[in-house]
Parts: structure tokens; sequence; C-alpha cells
């Protein structure tokens, strides 16, 4: 009898203590402080309800927003991801955040620096305002932010200094003002730095310089002052280069058009550039120039840029003859003194698109219209 009840109960505690292992190995959870900065974090993003009841957040597969409606079908964006490896597999935290275009309406959260792990975080296209919360200084780890198209304002805080192995910084499409701050020069691990379409004035630091891993760099629609800087003929591994209407002045340093790796050179609206550049890249794909007042022949090395597909140098005052037999995919020519006798069989079989429009152009009789090619007032000659 007594042997009998005392091997029950042995096989009731080995029981009830199997399952109380099972059950704790098999589901490691967000740490508690976490759960609670991230309930502090919605409110303040505007999220009206974070239903956090549907499960642990790091092992939903997309964060249920209440009253929040995301604008894009089908999207993997909203999402944290977490690292679920400390305590022996049993905690985890958070280490990226993705709320992209989901209409947030509040503000960037200080309740963020509370995420000690955190390394990612992409809030672009929402309707978030105000300026980059102090609090976020105290996040150094952090290697990626992201916060486009937004309607933030204020300064760039120098804080972001500290922030060694931050690689991407984008900014773009906001109200942010003031000037770069020099410390950015010690955000050396950056290789995306995007800050256009803003209000940022001043001239671009020369501590920039050592910003030598940058692989974008892109600061168009602003009002920075200054030429562009000479340094950036030291970012070897730039690839992509945008200086739509910066503010900023030409020329462009040899050392910059000497780049080897640049596949996009985009610049327009500027001053000061007045000869074409001798581009080195033979990776170059797009390369615009336009309304930089330049003057002077389209060098013929151009033709020969192997994966060129798009060309502008639109409203220059180029002069001379085409003496092409290719032309990259889209070509604009538009706004020019370009002159010399267009003849079909060269541009004109061609696939691209082109448009010689506003030059100075003479045109055989026997020439006919193509639905590929903008002719209109391309010629002085015969200007039908
Ligand atoms: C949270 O989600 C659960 C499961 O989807 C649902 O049953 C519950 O009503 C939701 N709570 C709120 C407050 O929306
Ligand atoms: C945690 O999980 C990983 C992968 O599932 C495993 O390789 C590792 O041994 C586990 N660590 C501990 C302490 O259980
Ligand atoms: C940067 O990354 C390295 C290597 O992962 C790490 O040791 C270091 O602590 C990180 N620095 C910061 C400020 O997070
Ligand atoms: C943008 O933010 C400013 C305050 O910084 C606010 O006055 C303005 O109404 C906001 N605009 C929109 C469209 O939300
Ligand atoms: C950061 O940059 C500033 C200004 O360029 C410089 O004076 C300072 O020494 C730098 N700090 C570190 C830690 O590199
Ligand atoms: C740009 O900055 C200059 C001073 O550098 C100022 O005179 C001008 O008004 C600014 N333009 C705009 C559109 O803010
Ligand atoms: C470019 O780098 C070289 C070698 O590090 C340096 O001597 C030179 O001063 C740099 N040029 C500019 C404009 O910063
Ligand atoms: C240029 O690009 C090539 C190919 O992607 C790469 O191997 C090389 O390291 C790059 N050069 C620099 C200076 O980054
Ligand atoms: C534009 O180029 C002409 C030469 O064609 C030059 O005389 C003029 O100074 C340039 N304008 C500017 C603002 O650089
Ligand atoms: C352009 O640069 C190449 C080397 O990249 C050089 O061989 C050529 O002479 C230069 N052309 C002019 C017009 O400076």
């Amino acid at each position: 009898m007594w042997v009998v009840f005392w091997a029950l109960l042995l096989f009731f505690i080995i029981i009830t203590s199997f399952f109380a292992t099972l059950t704790t190995s098999a589901s490691p959870a967000l740490h508690a402080d976490e759960l609670h900065a991230l309930g502090e974090i919605a409110t303040t993003l505007g999220i009206k309800r974070l239903n956090l009841s549907d499960g642990d957040p790091c092992f939903l597969e997309t964060l249920k927003l209440g009253g929040v409606v995301s604008n894009v079908v089908n999207m993997p964006f909203n999402n944290i991801v977490c690292d679920c490896s400390f305590n022996n597999n049993m905690t985890c935290h958070i280490t990226e955040i993705f709320l992209k275009s989901t209409s947030l309406p509040g503000k960037l959260p200080p309740e963020l620096a509370k995420l000690r792990y955190l390394q990612k975080i992409d809030l672009c296209r929402n309707y978030l305002s105000g300026s980059i919360p102090m609090e976020w200084a105290s996040m150094p780890h952090l290697t990626f932010i992201s916060l486009c198209a937004n309607n933030l304002s204020g300064p760039l805080p120098p804080g972001l200094q500290n922030f060694k192995n931050l690689t991407f910084l984008g900014v773009e499409a906001n109200q942010f003002s003031g000037h770069i701050p020099d410390e950015f020069g010690n955000l050396t691990s950056l290789t995306g730095l995007e800050l256009a379409s803003n209000q940022f004035t001043g001239s671009l630091p020369s501590s920039l310089a050592r910003l030598v891993n940058l692989e974008i760099f892109r600061i168009s629609d602003n009002n920075f002052s200054g030429i562009i800087p000479e340094y950036i003929g030291n970012w070897s591994r730039l690839q992509r280069l945008d200086l739509q209407a910066s503010g900023l002045k030409g020329p462009i340093p040899d050392a910059v058009a000497r780049l080897e790796n640049l596949t996009n050179l985009i610049i327009s609206d500027m001053t000061g550039i007045n000869s074409f550049p001798n581009i080195s890249s033979q990776v170059i794909q797009n390369l615009i120039l336009r309304n930089v007042n330049m003057s002077g022949p389209i060098p013929s090395y151009i033709w020969s840029k192997p994966v060129l597909r798009s060309l502008d140098l639109s409203f220059n005052k180029l002069t001379g003859v085409l003496g092409i037999n290719l032309v990259p995919k889209l070509t604009y020519l538009t706004g020019n003194m370009l002159s010399g006798e267009i003849k079909s069989g060269v541009y004109l079989n061609s696939k691209s698109n082109i448009d010689l429009s506003y030059n100075n152009f003479s045109w055989p009789s026997s020439c006919q219209e193509r639905s590929n090619i903008n002719t209109y007032r391309s010629s002085y000659l015969n200007n039908t």
C-alpha cells in the first residue's frame, strides 16, 4: 500500500518536473523590461494600441498595430527582430524595429534607448514629427538608422558621433536644418549617408574627409554652401554621388572624376562646372550633368562607356557635332547648341530614346520623324 503510494508520488513528481522543464525550455520570451518599453514606444509613435496579447512580439510574423492600417500591401516591413540567445536561449532582446509606410502620426520615441540591444531602426514613410531625441545618443551600438520621408525637423545632434558602428544614416525628405556637425567625421563606419531633400545649410565640414568607407552619398535638394570638396575624391569606394540642387558649386575636382567605382554621378542645377569632366569609371551607369553651365564639346570617350544606360546633359552650352554610332538607352541632349547633320541609320535606327530638342542640328530632308526621338526645335535651319 505505502509502496504504491510512494511510487505514485515519485512518478507524479517526475512527470510534473519533466513538463516544467519542457515548457520553460520550449518558450524563450522577450525580456519583461523590453515588453514594457515596447508599449511606451508604441504610444509615442502614435500607435493607439499595440495588441501584445497576440503572443510574444518576438515570435509574431508581423506586429498587429491596433487602429493603424498599413498602406502597403503584402508588406514584410512591420516587424521586430529579436535575439533570443540570452540566458541559455531563454531570454530575447529586440535587435531590429521596422515600422515603414504605416502612417504613424507621433514622434520619435526617446524610449528606444531602453532597448539596449537595438541595432537597426527603420521608420521611413510615416508622419512622424519633432526632432531626434537626446536619449538616442546613448545607443552607440546602432548600425542602421533610416527615418526617410517623415516630417522631422531640427538639427542632426552631434551626439551621434559616438555611433562607431553606424553604417547607414538616412534622413531624406524631412525638414531637418542646420549644419552638418563636425563630429560626423567620426562616423567612419558609414557606407551610406543620405541627407537629400531637407533644409541643411553651411559647407560640408572638412572632417567628412575621414568617411572613406562611403559607397552612397546623397545630399540633393538642400541649401548647402561652398564648393564640392576635394576629399570626396578620396572616398575610393564611392558608387553613388547625388548633388542635384544641393547648393554646392563646381568645379568637379579631378580626383572625384577619377573615382573608379562610380556607377551614378548625378549633378544638376549648379554653377562652376563649365567644362566636361574626364570621368574614369568604366562602370558608370547613370551620368547626369544637367544645367551646370558646361560649354565646349561632348568628349567622344563618353560614347564608349560600356554600361552607360542614361546620359543627361541637358540645359548646358555644349557645342560641336555628335560623332557617334550608339547612344545610351536614355539620352537627353535638350537645350544645348549642338550642331551638324543628324544621320539616319546612326541615332535614328537606335532603340534608344533620345531628346535632341532645342539644339542647332541640321536635318537631311529625307529624315522621318521617329517616336523614340524628340526632335522638337532641334534645328534652327529646318525649324518645323
Ligand atoms: C488582441 O488580439 C487577440 C487575438 O488576435 C484578440 O482576440 C483580441 O480581441 C485583441 N485585443 C484587442 C484589445 O484588440
Ligand atoms: C541556443 O540555441 C542554439 C541554436 O538553436 C544552440 O546552438 C545553442 O547550443 C543553444 N545554447 C544553449 C546554452 O542552450
Ligand atoms: C562595434 O562593434 C564591435 C564588433 O562587433 C563591438 O565590439 C563594439 O562594442 C561595437 N561598438 C559599439 C559602440 O557598439
Ligand atoms: C510637420 O511638423 C510641424 C511641427 O514641426 C507641424 O507644425 C506641421 O503641422 C507638420 N505637418 C504635417 C503635414 O504633419
Ligand atoms: C570627433 O570629432 C571631433 C571633431 O571633428 C573631434 O574633435 C573629436 O576628437 C572626435 N572624437 C572622437 C572620439 O573621435
Ligand atoms: C539658402 O541659404 C542662403 C545663405 O547661404 C540664404 O540667403 C537663402 O535664403 C537660403 N535659401 C533658402 C531657400 O533657404
Ligand atoms: C586624400 O588622402 C591622401 C592620403 O591619405 C591625403 O594625403 C590627402 O590629403 C587626402 N586629400 C584630401 C583632399 O583630403
Ligand atoms: C570597386 O569595386 C570592385 C567590384 O565591386 C571591388 O572589388 C573593389 O574593391 C572596389 N574598389 C574599392 C576601392 O572599393
Ligand atoms: C559659365 O560659363 C561661362 C563660360 O562659358 C563663364 O564665363 C561663366 O563665368 C560661367 N558662370 C558661372 C556662374 O560659373
Ligand atoms: C582622361 O583621363 C585618362 C585617364 O583616366 C587619361 O588617359 C586621359 O588623357 C584624360 N583625358 C583628358 C582630356 O584629360
